[in-house]
This record gives C-alpha cells, structure tokens and sequence, in this order.
C-alpha cells in the first residue's frame, strides 16, 4: 500500500502573539492541557501516519526537539528540519522534498487546532490517483485566510487574504499533496507580502484540474491571534470536559 508521511509546519514567527512569542514559539503555547504542536501530531497519528516531519525556525528548535523527542512517546518517527527565515508556508513545505522520497504528504500548519478525526479524509485523498485535496469550513471572517471559490462542489479559485471574499469557506491549514507539490513550488514567486504562499500551490493543482476538496464536519480554528488562541483553548477545554 503506498505511505502517506506528515509535515507539521511550525516555523514563522508569531509576531501577532507579541510578547508571548518574545522568548518561546508560538507552537509551543498551550493550547488546553498540551502544547498547541501536540494537537496536529494527535491527528496524525490518530489517522495512521508514522514519520513526521516537524519544521520550525532556527531560534526555538532546540525547545522543540527537548518536547518531542524522537516521537516514541506519540507512536511515532520524527525528523527534523530548519527553516532559516519566515519566507512562507510553501518555503517551509519545500524542505520536505527529500524527506517525502516520493510518498504522499499530509500536511498541517501548526495551529490548526481541529475537532475531526482524519482517517475518513486520509482514505478518500489515497483513493484518488494524486493530485492534491484540502480542507474547507465555513467561517464568520473570511477575510482572515485563504478563501475557496465554489462552482457546485468544485474549487475554481483560491485568494489570500481577500478584502472581498467570494465566499465564506476558508482554506483550513490541512493539505494533502502528491509528489508534484515540490516542482510547483520551484515555479513559484513571492508575493506581495515577500513569502512563498500555500494558496499559490493550491490554485497551480486547480489548474491542472488535480484540486479536490472536502469539508470539516466539526469545529476548526487557528490558534495565531490572540483571539483565536482563546477560542483553541475555550473548544479544545470543552472537548476534554465531554470526555
Ligand atoms: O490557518 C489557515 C490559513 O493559514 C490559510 O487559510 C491561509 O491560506 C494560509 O496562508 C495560512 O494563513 P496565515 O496567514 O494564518 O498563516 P501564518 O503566517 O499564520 O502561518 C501559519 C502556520 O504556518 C504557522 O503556524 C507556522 C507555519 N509557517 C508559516 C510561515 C509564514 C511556517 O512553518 N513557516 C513560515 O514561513
């Protein structure tokens, strides 16, 4: 059966968090009773995935590696990687090309902070010959993140940040990727905020027809403002009550 590995992209450099971010990285806030990386290494193990790949800056890998360890703890295989500078989630994607040999990638951004279980998504992006499939959920303030276009149940665009969406549903930070995300990335030019952006991959998989996309039945948030950090924190706590 072809493998699917994970990359959990904790890099970046949490200036929207200031000062809890002064001396310590953003994924390493709690986020309930467990630092906020736990939550995306949960998912993935939960759904199966056994080598991880964590990628974070230069400054706060040490405290990262100190809380991982090598996954025996998770059940699972982690390998490290050092982004050099905050140049954007598709930069930090490309560090996986030679971890991924050639499998299949779920990636997660390290603050998405999430309700479903993956397993049902992970079964029906391997049943798919390739190509890429992400994640949508409706949300209050689209304006906030990458922003879906539907045509019926078809993605015909994604805009970053947009001042006018189009559409309530944003892009959750929860993608899986064939092995042509990373020539794709190669094409790539930063945008007008200077980093290589996620969106831009994704709307390159629209283009040649290979974007699939489903949606999250339960809650899902970021976890990168201190408004939604709160709220992490507020669901993350009520699930653990109704356990
Ligand atoms: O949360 C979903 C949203 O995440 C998507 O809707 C957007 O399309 C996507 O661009 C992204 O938006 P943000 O502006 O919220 O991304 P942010 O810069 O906060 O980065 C999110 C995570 O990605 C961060 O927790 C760690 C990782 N990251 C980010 C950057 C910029 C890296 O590993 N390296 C980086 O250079």
């Amino acid at each position: 059966m072809e493998t699917l590995k994970g990359i959990v992209l904790a890099g970046g450099t949490g200036s929207r968090l200031f000062p809890l971010t002064k001396v310590t990285n953003k994924h390493l806030l709690p986020v309930g009773r467990e630092p906020m990386i736990y939550h995306p290494i949960h998912k993935m193990t939960e759904a199966g995935i056994a080598e991880i790949l964590v990628v974070t800056g230069t400054e706060h890998m040490g405290d990262v590696v100190n809380l991982l360890g090598s996954g025996r703890e998770f059940g699972c295989r982690f390998t490290y990687k050092v982004q050099d500078e905050a140049g954007g989630i598709a930069q930090a994607l490309a560090l996986a090309e030679n971890f991924a040999a050639g499998s299949r990638l779920l990636v997660i951004l390290g603050d998405n902070i999430f309700e479903d279980d993956l397993s049902e998504y992970t079964r029906a992006y391997m049943a798919k010959p390739g190509g890429a499939m992400i994640i949508l959920k409706e949300v209050s303030d689209p304006e906030r993140f990458g922003v879906a276009e539907l045509s019926g149940d078809r993605v015909t665009g994604i805009e970053e940040k947009p001042t006018q969406p189009k559409s309530p549903y944003a892009v959750t930070g929860v993608y899986y990727y064939d092995n042509r995300v990373f020539e794709i990335i190669r094409t790539l030019k930063p945008s007008a905020r200077g980093e290589y952006e996620i969106t831009d991959v994704n709307n390159a998989y629209i283009q040649r027809s290979q974007l699939f996309a489903k949606f999250f039945h339960g809650w899902w948030t970021d976890a990168g403002t201190f408004e939604s950090l709160d709220r992490a924190s507020q669901l993350v706590q009520s699930r653990e009550a109704g356990s």
